[in-house]
């Protein structure tokens, strides 16, 4: 497994970046997963110790489309352009590991985490039309910008009556996308946080927790989050401050333990 680089614009907080093993719970309730962790940090009393807990809310990046997809705290509807978890053939492409991989992987994903803090503040000072020309979708539909609704595929060929792209050159979609970074994909499975104030500026600490399973992270995080730093408009109103990438080894089938093959 790789580790992954440095971004340009990294204010990556030490004690929320790395670790050896990563758990995810999820829960319709907050409480269930807090128990499910906290259950599992006190068998592991003595072998294991918790380097830093995230909790997060509303399932961002929910594969989906148009008016059933959710809203991240920019308040756009995020997860619109995802894979569907229930499409094999995306699912194989992209996410499960394969032959070319360790043996006791095959079957499993690679996890990438990212602690994406969002300046509200600047977002909220930006006006309607620049948010949207800096996502590339409109706020309301989540429509492409040019679009009418969200449904609709993203063409990033097309223009406007003077010739310019409909959808930025730097717009996050764009930047984002399989068409402009040689194909890769991700499965983003985000949660929002909020964790009370910065103190040092007394702004809000909240943002995305950005999560996205793939095949091998060399080929596709890494190379599109090398983009989105350096060339992503929306980029100016985040600050990564917590990564983390983990083997997911596949699941457990009858008499097999979980990391079968590994110990
Ligand atoms: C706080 C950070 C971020 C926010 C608020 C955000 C928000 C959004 C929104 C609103 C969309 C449009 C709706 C959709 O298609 O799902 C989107 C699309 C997308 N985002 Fe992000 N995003 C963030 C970070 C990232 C990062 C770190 C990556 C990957 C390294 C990423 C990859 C993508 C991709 C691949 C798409 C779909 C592009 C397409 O094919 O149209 N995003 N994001």
């Amino acid at each position: 497994m790789i580790d992954l680089p440095e971004f340009a614009g990294d204010a990556l907080d030490p004690a929320r970046t790395g670790g050896d093993l990563c758990i995810q719970a999820c829960a319709d309730d907050g409480q269930v997963a807090f128990h499910a962790i906290h259950n599992l940090t006190r068998l592991a009393l003595g072998s294991a110790t918790l380097r830093y807990l995230q909790t997060g809310f509303g399932r961002t990046s929910s594969p989906g489309s148009g008016a059933g997809t959710s809203r991240n705290l920019l308040g756009f509807r995020d997860g619109t352009d995802n894979l569907v978890p229930t499409d094999p053939d995306s699912m194989r492409t992209y996410v499960w590991v394969d032959g070319g991989d360790q043996a006791w992987m095959r079957g499993g994903s690679y996890l990438v985490a990212r602690r994406i803090r969002i300046h509200l503040e600047a977002w909220d000072r930006s006006t309607l039309g620049d948010q949207e020309r800096t996502v590339g979708r409109l706020k309301d539909s989540g429509a492409p910008i040019g679009a009418t609704n969200g449904n609709q595929p993203v063409d990033l060929y097309s223009v406007d009556s003077s010739g310019a792209p409909m959808i930025p050159e730097d717009a996050h979609i764009r930047v984002a996308a399989p068409s402009t970074n040689h194909g890769a994909a991700i499965l983003r499975r985000g949660y929002s946080f909020a964790d009370g104030t910065d103190p040092t500026t007394g702004e809000i600490d909240a943002g995305l927790f950005f999560i996205c399973f793939q095949k091998d992270p060399a080929l596709q995080f890494v190379p599109i989050q090398l983009r989105l730093a350096s060339q992503d408009a929306l980029s100016s109103f985040l600050m990564h401050t917590g990564s983390g990438i983990f083997a997911c080894p596949p699941g457990t089938s009858p008499g097999q333990p979980w990391g079968h093959g590994l110990v």
